[in-house]
């Protein structure tokens, strides 16, 4: 009832319709949905290619902070904004909701056209503990700290504590619920993610006393069911990790995964999934869209569990997170590593469809989505930081502003299996594709010239002798199967303008490479229209 009284109140000062009658879920709920080759983000009944950016931590605790930066995301061609909301702000003595922030956030969203994922930023940001009310962190008696191994209390909730996962839990259910009631027929929110990069920091693993006291125990035997049910379909990380310490279906955590820190961080990636998936699992029962948990990923400077959050969902642990929180929908990578390829390999694997909530917003964070949403399938894409890109011409404004414009299409080719993406650099100068009877030589301009150092491109299959080849800094080269030659009949440069292909100069010669190849310059993104022909 309170919850309704705040949402009343906070209508009558944003003057917010939606608000004034609270609305039901419909059918419309986004969701995810598997068609053809791909998962797919479902909203109001056709599928959403989400064109994110995320805030940086602090700057949606202000509307009035916030009131300037709406028209910069929208500049910048985003559809999708990504944003903190703080157990801190929204719970501030227990049991009291305050949902202004809420409401403000989904309002400004939906003036600027934009859609919204929230980041709940509960009893863990970034490893630590600094985001949960002041009534939990001075309370460590009610809520226990994780230790470290020299008995140290870090600011760190203990995983091992229910009192700390049941008020989560309760405040993120009031949380989702407020959201089903002004937002549950307009959709503003497509997803919530669940906490922030969880780990233990400082140490592989909780050495509390109730942490180690479950630590010798047994391995619960959820997860050993879980192992031992999917055997065969593991992610082969954990499951030659569990091969190599002799593959028991029974045992201490250090008899089923062998000695070492990856047994920790496989411990604390069981205990924080519990706890995460419990608050999933009693917000889904308020509104169940879809919800995910972000990865601070294991680096090459630091390589163990602790010098990086031990237990969050790196991809070896993906088995054990869906083993003990089958309230979460998938698990997604914050990317801020130059090997963007292969961390999008390692997600996009076993079902789980690629969604990147974090990434870099340079030049290669506005090449990366033609990767991701080409090669990979992947559903939603952001940078972070967005409100610090200036305004203006930036590359990211470009990549959206092009990929904006072919977003239903590249949904469609996701689930027809005729999408591509590449990335190249100088020590990866040329990949092949093959799609559709032909193989696809995509290479950086000017191998044995000038040339750039990085390209990008994504490529669409629209006939059977028909692609779309869109990027920057880049020679796509077409050869059918079968021995005949290979010719470009046309190639078209262009743009779609509400779905329809709009030509602009009709490309050969140079711009052609005699005949050779499409040719994307590398100064800006560009699409090319190609139609082929066959000779010999
Ligand atoms: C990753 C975190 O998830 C973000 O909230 C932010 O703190 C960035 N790191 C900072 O670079």
């Amino acid at each position: 009832m309170q919850t309704l009284t705040l949402a009343f109140r906070a209508a009558a000062i944003l003057g917010l319709a939606a608000l004034t009658l609270p609305a039901q879920t419909d059918a419309g709920l986004p969701h995810l949905e598997r068609t053809g080759a791909a998962v797919r983000l479902i909203v109001d009944g056709s599928p959403f290619l989400a064109l994110g950016g995320e805030l940086h931590n602090s700057s949606s605790s202000s509307l009035e902070y916030m009131a300037p930066i709406w028209g910069k995301l929208v500049a910048l061609h985003l559809n999708t904004v990504i944003t903190p909301l703080s157990w801190e702000l929204v719970e501030p003595s227990e049991g009291h909701f305050d949902f202004t922030l809420v409401d403000g956030l989904i309002q400004g969203a939906r003036l600027h056209g934009l859609r919204v994922i929230f980041l709940w930023f509960g009893s863990w940001k970034n490893g630590v503990s600094t985001y949960v009310p002041i009534w939990v962190k001075a309370d460590s008696s009610r809520f226990p700290r994780a230790h470290d191994g020299n008995g140290k209390a870090l600011e760190i909730l203990s995983t091992l504590s229910d009192a700390a996962r049941d008020a989560d839990a309760r405040a993120y259910a009031a949380l989702m619920r407020h959201i089903r009631e002004v937002d549950g027929r307009d959709h503003t929110v497509l997803i919530m993610q669940v906490e922030n990069e969880v780990g233990v920091l400082g140490d592989s693993r909780d050495r509390s006393a109730v942490a180690n006291q479950a630590f010798n125990g047994p391995v619960p035997r959820g997860l050993m069911d879980y192992l031992t049910e999917h055997k065969n379909t593991l992610i082969p990380e954990l499951r030659k990790i569990w091969d190599d310490a002799g593959g028991k279906t029974s045992g201490s955590w250090l008899e089923v995964f062998g000695k070492g820190p990856h047994t920790d961080e496989i411990f604390m990636g069981w205990n924080y999934a519990r706890y995460v998936g419990a608050v999933a699992a009693a917000g889904k029962v308020e509104y169940p869209i879809p919800m995910y948990v972000n990865a601070w990923l294991e680096q090459p400077f630091s390589p163990n569990p602790g010098q990086y959050p031990s237990g969050g969902p790196q991809p070896r642990l993906i088995d054990v997170w869906r083993a003990a929180a089958p309230a979460i929908d998938f698990y997604s990578p914050d990317i801020y590593v130059p090997n963007f390829a292969e961390v999008c390999a390692g997600y996009h694997r076993g079902g789980n469809p690629l969604f990147i909530p974090e990434a870099v917003r340079d030049q290669a964070g506005a090449d990366n989505p033609f990767y991701a949403f080409g090669q990979e399938d992947a559903i939603g894409y952001s940078p972070f930081a967005i409100d610090s890109l200036p305004d203006g011409d930036t590359p990211l404004a470009a990549s959206y502003a092009l990929l904006a414009q072919i977003a239903p299409l590249i949904l469609d080719h996701q689930a027809a299996g005729t999408a591509a993406g590449v990335l190249l650099d100088k020590k990866h100068d040329q990949q092949k594709r093959h799609m559709g009877g032909y193989t696809i030589d995509l290479a950086l301009p000017g191998r044995n010239g000038p040339s750039a150092d990085h390209g990008a491109g994504l490529i669409l299959q629209l006939g059977p002798d028909e692609f779309l080849v869109a990027g920057r800094s880049l020679v796509a080269s077409f050869a059918a199967d079968g021995g005949a030659e290979t010719g470009l009949a046309s190639v078209e440069e262009g743009q779609f303008v509400n779905g329809r292909w709009v030509p602009g100069r009709r490309l050969n010669g140079d711009e052609i490479l005699s005949g050779k190849g499409v040719l994307l310059p590398a100064e800006r993104y560009h699409m090319a229209r190609v139609r082929l022909y066959r000779y010999r």
